[in-house]
């Protein structure tokens, strides 16, 4: 159970450790007891973010890594949302990350292995700072799925990769989101961890065609719920005693 600042996995809701469908977590998976620490005071009380860290391209992938008049090659989207308290309030303030695959499904990293082409006007990440109301919203193109090293035919489901911070550097959640649709969500060996259906669900943006721009983009709705009966799954939520 809970024990200080610390919460326990729903187990109901988060992934086990152990589930050999998704290979990498056979050795990712703890074979022994946990040990819980405290959080130190420089954890609670370190680097908090402020709007005047953002740079002016940080929330529009379109164009944060394009040359001058260039822009990102996809389908162009706005993601949308807000971040929420476990009463529905919105959070202020909280740094939000993003980092996705292009269009074609390859991400820009070195050790990046998928035979689709790096577009070089797409970087694949960016960030923002959500408003007084927890709201936030992005640019950027529509991440193709990729293939990946597990069961030999396994694909990711489109996704972006959302890092949330909270009031202190050690604050940080991590979670991904998914496209109302796509039929490699219910395929995938790294969603099919998770235990419940409704959890997945609240992974999965719908189209929201009332924040599309008409003739340029269309827009996906996320939610981020930090806590509570309705919470986001988070990858990397602290385990307590
Ligand atoms: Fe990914």
């Amino acid at each position: 159970m809970s024990d200080g600042p610390l919460f326990s996995r729903e187990r109901t809701w988060h992934p086990p450790a152990f589930t050999p469908g998704y290979k990498t977590s056979v050795t990712r998976a703890p074979s022994r007891a946990l040990v819980s620490f405290p959080p130190t005071l420089s954890e609670e009380t370190g680097p908090v973010f402020d709007h005047d860290v953002l740079g002016p391209l940080d929330n529009d992938l379109l164009h944060n890594f394009a040359a001058p008049g260039e822009s990102a090659i996809g389908q162009r989207i706005i993601v949308h949302g807000r971040v929420l308290d476990e009463t529905g309030r919105g959070v202020p303030n909280a740094l939000v990350e993003f980092w996705q695959a292009n269009a074609g499904g390859r991400y820009r990293h070195k050790k990046e292995g998928y035979l689709a082409p790096l577009d070089p006007n797409f970087g694949g990440c960016g960030r923002t700072i959500t408003s007084e109301d927890g709201s936030y919203h992005f640019r950027t193109v529509k991440p193709g799925p990729y293939p990946w090293p597990n069961g030999g035919n396994d694909w990711r489901p489109a996704h972006i990769h959302f890092s949330v911070f909270g009031a202190s550097f050690a604050q940080r959640l991590i979670t991904q989101m998914y496209f109302e649709g796509d039929p490699l969500i219910w395929r995938c060996p790294i969603v099919a961890t998770i235990p419940s259906r409704e959890a997945v669900e609240q992974l999965i943006a719908p189209l929201d065609m009332n924040a599309t721009i008409p003739m340029d983009s269309r827009a996906y709705k996320f939610d981020i719920v930090l806590r509570g009966r309705r919470a986001t799954l988070f990858e990397n939520r602290p385990e307590g005693t």
